[in-house]
């Protein structure tokens, strides 16, 4: 039987149309899923909408549209960017859908008989216009960091969870699993900015906020959207309902991958709700970077730098998905945070799919074409050129796999990349155009050949979960079917003698400079 990996992104809020940003957790949960998959794994991906509380509510309405409807037309653009950059998830789930709102009443419920939660008076800061609490230390001058206007001390009847029980657990899981919480750094943040000070039981239900799930006992009661929220990892596999095969099948995670302004819900209050309801905690929590536009956290609300062209709806018709994909993996170094940039965007396009990865695709195929008819030639033996770059490629290969092993993306792409440049570079020391002049020396130039197409077909194997519709493009001219990785330890995988089709242009050169301009009139 094959083992599972269950993998999943945070639940996005369809308040507007999703930026850039969010598809970065995306394309990376998307990444390893596929490297999962390819691995041989039973892999389950997971992601969708959080589409209770306020906010959303509040940002609906402005849109003048029905609640419900407003939230249908996002999402529909929300799966419309997946299908577009090629996120190949198993479920999306909604916390509007029927079957999670039940769930999650269930999951109130059942915390609520075991002692975990309990009602009483929360006390805070209250604005009146906007309906939301604030503690001190959130006040921008005493005032509300919404609208500005000022807040006064108000008291609410409200559920609570007993947090505060769960301070040496969380301890003890953090230093009993160092791996349950990356980068480690994150750690520190949980302990000495959260756990240390002290936690307090969280309130989880408000009567003021009424776009939400109701709590089943005390319908004037909405449940905290975190609460609704987190439960979706649970949910979506069929928690507490009729069937919960996939549940017992594929909980618990092996990796929530989420941004770093979300972890203290995933790595303090998500596990202290699992081991109220006695449940198995995932495996391991990662906390990505940011991505960064001028410094600046690349946000719904910001008003963007209108030369900085981020919108991935632009981007994607225009370059590829596979582009914008290989942008996001390989720009940010994993779990740090990384600027955008169209200027970065444009020219690693150019440096390393135009006139790396392209052109090695290009410069084989045209010679594979000129010397042998698009025929793989077999070779009789290698020469000392060979076997050093043959090592080199199986060094990164080992790179690769070391490196997803630790989700690091960004250097694992780096790797894969370094073997098409390797090749590059041997191509210009091995000089096939003049070998090919030399009648003697047609065992060579097939040597040659066979060498580049198999370093070709070694790197496309891997970057498929990575750039799946250009390492799929490849692959399918080589003949290369394989939906699990096969022949990584050798350079024996193409059928000598069988044709290849020829293959246009990957990606066609850009004028950097003429695609700033237009780039900047349109977004
Ligand atoms: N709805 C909550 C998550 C609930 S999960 C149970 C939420 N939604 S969000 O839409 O605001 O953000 C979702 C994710 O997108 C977060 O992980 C956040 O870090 C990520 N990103 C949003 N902007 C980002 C960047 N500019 N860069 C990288 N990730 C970013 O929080």
């Amino acid at each position: 039987m094959k083992e599972k990996f269950y993998i999943t992104t945070p639940i996005y809020y369809p308040s507007s149309k999703l930026t850039i940003g969010n598809c970065y957790t995306t394309i990376i949960a998307d990444t390893i899923a596929r490297f999962k998959k390819k691995q041989g794994k039973d892999v389950f991906y997971m992601t969708g909408t959080d589409e209770h509380g306020q906010k959303i509510f509040e940002a609906a309405k402005k849109s003048g549209k029905d609640v419900k409807q407003h939230l249908d037309d996002i999402v529909l653009d929300t799966q419309n960017l997946w299908k577009m950059l090629n996120v190949n998830y198993d479920k999306f789930i909604r916390t509007t859908d029927n079957d999670h709102v039940l769930a999650v009443k269930k999951i109130f419920n059942k915390l609520y008989e075991k002692g975990y939660i309990y009602k009483s008076t929360y006390k805070g800061l209250y604005c009146l216009p906007c309906e939301s609490f604030w503690t001190q230390s959130q006040l921008i001058d005493g005032k509300c960091p919404d609208c500005g206007r000022e807040v006064h001390e108000q008291e609410e009847e409200a559920y609570f969870f007993k947090l505060s029980e769960f301070s040496n657990k969380l301890l003890k899981l953090y230093k009993d699993n160092p791996e349950f919480l990356l980068p480690s750094s994150r750690v520190n943040e949980m302990v000495n900015n959260f756990i240390k000070p002290g936690l307090e039981d969280l309130c989880v239900s408000r009567t003021s906020v009424k776009w939400g799930i109701s709590v089943d006992f005390d319908q004037k009661h909405t449940i905290y959207v975190w609460i609704d929220a987190l439960s979706n990892y649970i949910t979506g596999l069929g928690y507490l309902s009729e069937n919960d095969s996939m549940f017992k099948k594929y909980w618990p995670a092996d990796l929530h991958l989420i941004g770093k302004d979300i972890v203290r819900f995933h790595a303090i209050i998500w596990p202290a709700i699992l081991m109220a309801l006695d449940l198995p905690l995932p495996k391991q929590i990662f906390g990505h970077g940011w991505l960064l536009l001028g410094g600046d956290k690349l946000s719904k609300s910001k008003k963007l730098n209108t030369v900085e062209c981020t919108d991935p709806r632009i981007l994607v018709p225009r370059y590829s998905a596979d582009a914008v994909r290989y942008y996001l993996l390989r720009e940010i170094p994993f779990g740090s945070d990384g600027n955008y940039s169209t200027e970065a965007f444009l020219n690693r396009y150019n440096s390393d799919l135009c006139n790396n990865f392209g052109n090695l695709v290009s410069r084989t195929f045209s010679m594979l074409k000129k010397y042998f008819n698009l025929i793989i030639p077999e070779a009789k033996q290698y020469g000392e050129n060979e076997i050093a770059l043959q090592n080199k490629a199986l060094k990164e290969k080992e790179n690769v796999i070391k490196y997803m092993e630790v989700y690091d993306v960004s250097k694992a792409i780096t790797s894969i990349f370094n073997i098409f440049s390797e090749a590059n570079t041997y191509i210009q020391l091995a000089q096939p155009w003049a070998v090919a002049k030399d009648e003697n020396r047609q065992d060579e130039l097939k040597a040659i050949l066979r060498t580049l197409l198999e370093c070709i077909r070694l790197g496309s194997e891997f970057l498929e979960p990575f750039m799946p519709e250009k390492a799929q493009k490849v692959l399918n001219a080589l003949g290369i079917k394989n939906s699990e990785f096969e022949g990584l330890d050798n350079f024996t995988n193409l059928k000598s003698g069988q044709k290849v089709e020829d293959i246009s242009i990957l990606f066609p050169r850009l004028d950097v400079e003429k695609e700033i301009n237009e780039l900047a009139e349109l977004c």
